[in-house]
């Protein structure tokens, strides 16, 4: 057996207090908000790994393709001794990437779910004699001081997540990663491309609705943590394309004229019939913009891989 650790950057209590900070902020705007993050309960991380194995949700089938073919020459491009994943869920995808970095000493999967962690952790760690597997349970945008292991390091970053992060904030993000890698240190980041309209919003509205129910599950979140009385069956789920900003958003449009109260913020907040609610936005990429966004955050690009249908795309960035 090998050494299984778990760090939490997130007390308890530091993890309220966001969650508290957040639903203030997000509910007294205009429009309403609410960040993404505050999906990922247990249920919510069982809910997203359904949505992976639904007929429209393609992202992590075209993703796992160009890991599959592409491991071997991210392996050898990155020679990695430890690998980082942030918002590692299941660890499902990356094991491909384990398997080809031989030289792999240590695994540090970071990520706000410590249920999905810790399975996915114990059992690589179960796996993988000699392999250090040091899980953190941590917000990827405020990333922590990373565990001495072995350079040097390939930081990954899958699945399309860095999409929920609008563009500023991507800034922020990336130049953060950035300022944790030492010179020939690389990031591994997976981007949604740019697609047929059609295809984008059936990804987001599925037929077995399993993406409404894991938009809505964040208002339980709300309701178990923070004493709120939301009634998930009095919102609908929204999926649409914003083209300007080509970006998919999800919001939970209120069927009804309502106040919902939200005790431990002493809060009372009015939602019109037809109002949103915006849960998440879901930016889409092409080369280009990513290519741009890598090197204004000091990240020279030096692969960019596909799936055979231009679904999704892999880069492979390096620090200098
Ligand atoms: C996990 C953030 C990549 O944006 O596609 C899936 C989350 N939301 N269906 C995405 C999600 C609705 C997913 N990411």
């Amino acid at each position: 057996m090998s050494p299984f650790h778990v760090t939490r950057t997130l007390p308890e209590d530091t993890t309220d207090a966001a969650l508290r900070a957040d639903v203030r902020e997000g509910l007294a705007g205009s429009p309403k908000t609410l960040p993404p993050k505050w999906f990922y309960d247990a249920r919510g991380s069982e809910l997203f790994e359904e949505i992976t194995a639904l007929p429209e949700y393609y992202p992590t089938r075209a993703e796992r393709e160009i890991l599959r073919a592409r491991a071997g020459e991210i392996a050898a491009a990155s020679g990695a001794r430890t690998l980082v994943e942030l918002g590692s869920g299941s660890s499902e995808k990356t094991r491909h990437l384990i398997d080809a970095l031989t030289g792999l000493r240590a695994y540090v999967p970071v990520d706000v779910s410590e249920s999905a962690l810790t399975l996915a952790g114990r059992a690589l760690a179960a796996e993988r004699p000699g392999l250090d597997v040091h899980a953190m349970v941590a917000d990827f945008t405020a990333l922590p001081a990373l565990p001495d292991t072995p350079g040097p390091r390939l930081v990954a970053f899958l699945g399309g997540t860095i999409g929920n992060l609008l563009p500023a904030e991507r800034a922020a993000f990336l130049a953060s990663v950035r300022a944790l890698l030492a010179p020939g240190d690389a990031l591994l980041l997976g981007t949604d491309l740019v697609k047929d309209e059609k295809v984008l919003v059936r990804a987001y509205d599925d037929a077995a609705g399993v993406t409404a129910a894991f938009n809505k599950n964040v208002l339980s979140v709300i309701n178990r943590e923070l004493g709120a009385d939301f009634d998930p069956d009095t919102f609908d789920h929204v999926a649409l394309w914003d083209a300007g900003h080509e970006w998919i958003e999800m919001r939970l449009r209120s069927r009804i004229t309502q106040t919902v109260k939200i005790p431990s913020l002493g809060l009372a907040v009015d939602f019109a019939a037809g109002e949103d609610l915006r849960t998440e936005v879901s930016a889409k990429f092409r080369r280009n913009g990513v290519r741009k966004e890598l090197a204004a955050a000091g990240l020279e690009p030096v692969r960019w891989w596909t799936d055979g249908e231009a679904r999704f795309a892999l880069s492979l960035s390096v620090a200098r």
